[in-house]
Parts: C-alpha cells; structure tokens; sequence
C-alpha cells in the first residue's frame, strides 16, 4: 500500500502575492484594493502585495484594517547612507510594511543583484523583522545544460550564508523559473514539485531540517486563474508569486479563491493530499 503522503500544509498557511513590477499609481493601487475587497474579503488565504515603492503610503493606510500584507520590491540592506535612490529597511517599517521582496530575476539581471547582496538584504531583513521573500531560478539556458539543481543550491545556500537560526524560519522562498516568468505557461508540475523539494533540501543543509520544514517555498511564472489550481496541488507548493495575472483584481481574487478551496480540502483532509 502507497504511503499517505504527510503534508505541513496546514502548518504552513498558503500565501498568495501580488507583484506589480512597474505599475500602478497610488490611486490605481488604492482603486485596485477596493475592487478587490468588493468581490474578495481576503480572508481564509493569507494575501501580499507588493506595489512600487512610490504607491507604498497609500496602500499601507488602503489596508488597514484589513487582513492584506504590503511589502516592498526591493530594499537596500542599511539603515541610512549616502545611497541615492534607496530605501532602507527602517524606511519601510516605517511605512508599515510587513514583507520585502528580495532578488527578484529582474533585479539581478538588470541591477545587478548578485547572490551576495541578497544575503545582505536577507539578514538584513530579518534583523529588522521584515519578512523576506526570496526569489531563486535558473534561466532558460541553465535548464537546458541541466544545471538547475547547481544554481538553486548556490542561490539558496548564498542567500542564507550566515542566517541566524533563530526567527529564520519566516523567510519565504519564491522559486521563479526565469522561462517561465511573464511567458504565458508555468513551469510543469513535475518541474515545479522537484524545485521546490530541492530548494527545501538545500534550506535544510543549512539551517537543518526543522526550519526548511517550516519555511515557505511559493511558486511564480505565468500563475494566472486557469493553471492555479494545478500548482496549488502540489505538496511543496506554499502558494504563488504572481505578476501579470495579479494586476486585475479580479484575477487576483479568483487566484486566492482557488488557494483557499484547496486550504479548504487539505484541512478536510486533515492535512493529507
Ligand atoms: P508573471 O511574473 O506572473 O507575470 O510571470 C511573476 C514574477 O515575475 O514574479
């Protein structure tokens, strides 16, 4: 007989998140939470969104008292300095932000982010009790010389360099497969599923098993209404990092609609795929 596969689902709450890249004023973030909180509460599915810094003040006062997050795209790893066009993370506190989201593929490949400065971001973050959400993937090219396996273990293992063990297990890792961003299809499930199983391993090697067991692994490219469920079904998968599909509300909700049936189930479940 198959052994039941055991799942932390229930320990390890779905997360669904918005990445608006370069878009969005304030006023269409502020009229996008109140389309989205007319058709979904947000509840049930914990829910993110990362607008551009400039539309942060009025997302944060948008949400509040509200049960949705806001992080920043980016963030520099120092408090204050001669750094012109930054923003520290006591800048973000400041604006009430939660999360901040961390070497994201188009950071590292046109502002030169490098696995080095993540980790600085990371600590960084943690330091300050930000929640960081950290983005890893190969290119096109890496998969096809069959060396994804090698850039997940150097990103992961790179941006934990150094991680103090305590608090560490709220940072969320964001496994973002560069073929696969803004490309219309996501990575296969079994793609995903053995990503996600070894950016997990590669925690564990790091900061031990107890805290990779923890720590959420969310999946981003191309997740849009119509493949959600699909990705939101496998085991490893602690939720999604979604870009185009998130900046319609009403995709959005219907994202986090989907995250909730299948909290829903699992806990019907208990627990168990
Ligand atoms: P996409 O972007 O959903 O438009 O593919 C995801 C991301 O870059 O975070």
């Amino acid at each position: 007989m198959e052994r039941p596969r055991l799942t932390v689902t229930s320990m390890r709450p779905l997360l669904i998140a918005a990445n608006w890249k370069m878009h969005k004023t304030p006023a269409d973030a502020v009229a996008f939470i109140e389309d989205f909180r007319a058709v979904d509460a947000g509840d049930g599915v914990e829910t993110l969104l990362f607008p551009a810094m400039t539309s942060l003040p009025a997302v944060t006062a948008a949400v509040r008292g509200t049960q949705l997050e806001v992080g920043a795209q980016n963030m520099h790893w120092l408090d204050e300095g001669a750094y012109t066009g930054e923003t520290s993370p006591t800048m973000l506190l400041a604006l009430g932000c939660t999360h901040v989201l961390i070497g994201h593929s188009e950071r590292r490949r046109y502002f030169n982010e490098t696995d080095e400065s993540v980790n600085w971001k990371l600590r960084s973050a943690l330091a300050h009790g930000l929640i960081p959400v950290v983005c890893v993937g190969e290119t096109k090219g890496e998969r096809a010389a069959g060396a994804t396996a090698a850039v997940l273990e150097r990103q992961v293992s790179a941006a934990l360099r150094g991680v103090d063990r305590t608090g560490a297990e709220t940072a969320i890792f964001a496994y973002e497969p560069l073929w696969a961003i803004g490309d219309g299809s996501p990575a296969p499930p079994s793609v995903t599923e053995d990503a996600h199983t070894r950016i997990r391993a590669n925690v564990a090697s790091v900061l031990g098993a107890e805290i990779a067991h923890r720590i959420r692994i969310l999946y981003g490219g191309s997740v849009d209404p119509q493949n959600a469920a699909s990705l939101l079904a496998l085991a490893d998968v602690d939720g999604a990092l979604v870009g185009g599909a998130s900046l319609d509300p009403q995709s959005f909700a219907a994202i986090g609609r989907t995250a909730r049936d299948r909290a829903n189930d699992c806990r019907a479940r208990g627990g168990q795929f």
